[in-house]
């Protein structure tokens, strides 16, 4: 049976949310999502969202600006840029009063705090000279995202949303440049539904479960990219792949931004506070490609410590800052220490190590989150994606900490409004009765399978290839091995078969197909990674070391040829004030 609605929504995170509280209720509006709303992985979000507030000290759009583009690596569109900071102090604002709880300052304002790259001139006659950090990133203790997640899940429920929680979405259906709809399965049960809409909005989130070592939660696979670079459609800067510096060692649980924003200290095994060597002026409070690239450093050089297990890690140190800090302004993240590590925080440091945090890259769209079918800019009508999944692009080869929440109250707003706008000349584009007979041959030939290969043995290969091929530091020989065993993993995917043969809530099932996303989603990060000659951000190769603005100023934009490599083309970035400057902090 077919499902009409107005508009369909997939993915129940900050972005998705964001916008479904924005479409007018004269429209019919459904979220679909993976997981039940307040499960999405916004929810794990710990640090803060940053605005210019100046709530603790002067501060303006413009430095955000300028930090945001700087920290980018000059790969983020100052357009779009712009466009997220001047927004920014109104979107918070807006979340105050929707309902968040932030917490307050001594005067009862928003309360706001240090945070990586995050910074404004040391005079203000010489806004490009010394800059010292500044306090910009608003928050709730260590649970933002929390709250954030949840505040925008009652205010969509009061705005009358229909949710579909735990369906699966398979399929983007469109015609001619025209989107018209979804296929998605009820993991309840494995039916299929096909869901009609004028207007689709992917706001489906990251895919950093493509990494051993990862922050993100078991639903982050990246699946609304990949259902887009498989219906012929590209993803922008894929290989831009940010490792926050603290995940807790071996786990990879995000150990917040936040405990070095309040004080903490990054050190080696001598108790040396290494970052001195590597960001002078700023030191642990550095951007987090740079504090990443330090962190192995040490390790490859022998002052990292030796685990039980044969893995390396360095330590967070945070006992200077005294219990009443620690319980008062992050309290999840040293629960997570004592919980995971049986390590106390106020009286111990805490072993880390970088984890696969965020991906930059995702489905290219305008500043209105309409999607771009080519690098020329043309849009996909009725289609549009906010959140990590897109890529708009504000974060360029490296996104500071707290852009993240903002970006998504910030363009999931403005993907609702652009959708409201749509709507008024909308009609519904015809959908066929069997437009779900694609997704009903994977389920059964999944479930109807005998092949001798193991999904999950393929996704831990997957996931330790990458993190030493793709990962922090890249090479051209690690890229051409990660490329020769994605062939090799995608051969073997076609020998899958599942153990579970039930229909009702078969993980396996789903496990299955997100494990085909993500490996979409490697294929595409691997080969902009191989092909792009230059160090930028988050993308080191070590066999080339330093940016290149003379040939890469540019967005990659990787399209799937099924059977052989991505076409790659590229899109020059936008630079409106900021000239690239030698990025030194
Ligand atoms: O460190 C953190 O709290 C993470 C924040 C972010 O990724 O924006």
């Amino acid at each position: 049976m077919i499902k009409t609605y107005d508009v369909v929504i997939i993915g129940a995170g900050g972005a998705g949310l964001r916008a479904a509280v924005e479409i007018p209720k004269e429209y019919s509006c459904a979220v679909i999502s993976k997981v039940y709303p307040p499960r999405s992985h916004t929810g794990t979000a710990q640090g803060g969202v940053c605005a210019a507030l100046s709530n603790m000290e002067e501060d303006s759009w413009e430095n955000h600006a300028f930090d945001t583009v700087k920290g980018s690596d000059y790969l983020g569109d100052q357009d779009s840029i712009e466009v997220m900071c001047k927004d920014a102090i109104r979107a918070i604002i807006e979340l105050e009063h929707m309902g968040m709880p932030f917490s307050r300052n001594e005067n009862g304002q928003i309360a706001q705090r240090f945070f990586g790259g995050h910074t404004k001139p040391a005079d203000k006659n010489d806004p490009f000279g010394k800059r010292v950090p500044v306090k910009r990133s608003c928050y709730s203790a260590d649970r933002t995202g929390h709250v954030m997640l949840q505040t925008l899940f009652e205010n969509s429920i009061k705005n009358q949303v229909t949710f579909y929680s735990e369906f699966f979405v398979t399929e983007l259906l469109m015609e001619n440049g025209v989107c018209k709809g979804v296929v998605a399965f009820d993991i309840a049960n494995s039916e299929v539904h096909i869901f009609q809409a004028k207007a689709v909005m992917f706001a489906t989130g990251g895919y950093g479960r493509v990494f051993r070592i990862t922050s993100n939660a078991h639903v982050g696979t990246g699946d609304g990219m990949a259902l887009v670079y498989n219906a012929g459609l590209p993803l922008e800067d894929m290989e831009f792949f940010q490792f926050h510096p603290t995940g807790l060692w071996k786990l990879g649980i995000l150990v917040s931004e936040a405990a070095r924003g309040e004080g903490g200290i990054l050190k080696n095994k001598d108790g040396e506070r290494f970052m001195s060597r590597y960001a002078p002026s700023v030191m642990d409070l550095a951007p987090r490609d740079m504090v990443s690239r330090a962190i192995i450093s040490e390790i490859r050089e022998g002052r990292g410590i030796r685990g039980s297990d044969g893995t390396d890690y360095v330590l967070l140190d945070l006992t200077h800052l005294g219990k009443e800090v620690i319980d008062d302004k992050l309290p999840e993240i040293t629960g997570f220490a004592r919980t995971y590590l049986g390590v106390e925080p106020t009286t111990e440091p805490i072993p880390i190590q970088p984890t696969a945090h965020y991906a930059m890259g995702g489905i290219p769209t305008n500043v209105n989150c309409e999607v771009l079918m080519n690098e020329k800019g043309d849009i996909v009508k009725g289609l549009y994606a906010a959140g990590e999944c897109a890529c708009v692009s504000v974060h360029g080869a490296n996104r500071l900490g707290t852009n993240s929440l903002l970006d998504l109250v910030v363009f999931g707003r403005r993907g609702g409004k652009a959708i409201s706008d749509y709507l008024k000349n909308a009609s519904f584009t015809e959908v066929r009765n069997d437009a779900d007979e694609r997704t009903k041959e994977i389920i059964a030939g999944l479930l109807n399978s005998n092949g001798t290969e193991k999904a999950v043995n393929i996704r831990t290969e997957l996931q330790n290839t990458m993190m030493e091929d793709c990962g922090v530091f890249r090479t051209e020989e690690g890229l051409k091995k990660m490329i020769l065993k994605l062939e090799e993993l995608k051969e073997r995917y076609r020998n899958i078969s599942i153990q579970d043969k039930s229909k009702v809530f078969n993980t396996e099932l789903v496990e299955a197909i997100e494990l085909d996303n993500l490996l979409k989603n490697a294929e595409a990060t691997v080969y902009g990674a191989y092909n792009r000659t230059e160090s930028r951000g988050a993308h080191t190769r070590e066999d080339f070391p330093k940016r290149n603005d003379q040939e890469w100023m540019k967005h990659t934009f990787a399209f799937e040829k099924k059977g052989s490599a991505p076409e790659i083309k590229y899109k020059p970035v936008v630079v409106t004030r900021y000239q690239p400057m030698e990025r030194k902090y």
